[in-house]
């Protein structure tokens, strides 16, 4: 199947959204983590933590969600300050779990790491065969964008 590539049209609109659909191969995941870069670098966005986090859930789809000729799907939202990445596979009967590490040290780290990361993250099924593994990042405040707490801005901190 082809790779597709898509994009909603900004049209001054603070919602942005990316998606992505990718063979279920190391090639697929790999690309899964450059365009996502890609984009974020497009919006002037942190690649800090979102790609360590696109990388993790990318290589887990192509390897634990994998179903062959099936192609998994990579979703970037951003809603405010909030970065929402969506990762969908086509097993719905393997479910993601936070391991304490591998005995060898060198797997399990995978979903260690996107839940010391994102701020939060979950898996969500269906539609059948379907499930989402997804995870949330905050954003740092735009250049330019109204101040929290800042005389003039939208809320007063705890201090006044
Ligand atoms: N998309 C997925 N579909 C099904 N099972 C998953 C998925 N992602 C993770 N898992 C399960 O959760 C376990 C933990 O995932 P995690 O990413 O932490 O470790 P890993 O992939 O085994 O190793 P590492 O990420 O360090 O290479 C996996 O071993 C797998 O059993
Ligand atoms: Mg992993």
């Amino acid at each position: 199947m082809g790779d597709v590539i898509g994009e909603t049209p900004q049209l001054g609109s603070p919602i942005r959204n990316f998606y992505v659909q990718l063979s279920p191969t190391p090639r697929g995941a790999r690309l899964a983590r450059l365009l996502a870069t890609g984009q974020l670098r497009s919006w002037g966005l942190s690649l800090d933590p979102a790609e360590l986090i696109v990388g993790e859930l990318a290589a887990n789809a192509v390897t634990h969600g994998r179903v062959p000729g099936r192609d998994f799907r990579l979703l970037l939202h951003v809603i405010g300050d909030t970065l929402r990445i969506e990762v969908t596979d086509t097993r719905s009967d393997r479910v993601p779990y936070v391991g304490q590490g591998g005995v060898d040290g060198e797997s399990g780290r995978g979903l260690v790491l996107v839940d010391a990361l994102a701020v939060r993250w979950g898996v969500s099924e269906g539609p059948a065969p379907r499930k989402t593994v997804w995870a949330e990042v905050r954003l740092p405040p735009e250049p330019g964008a109204p101040c929290r707490g800042a005389r003039g801005g939208l809320s007063q901190g705890p201090h006044g």
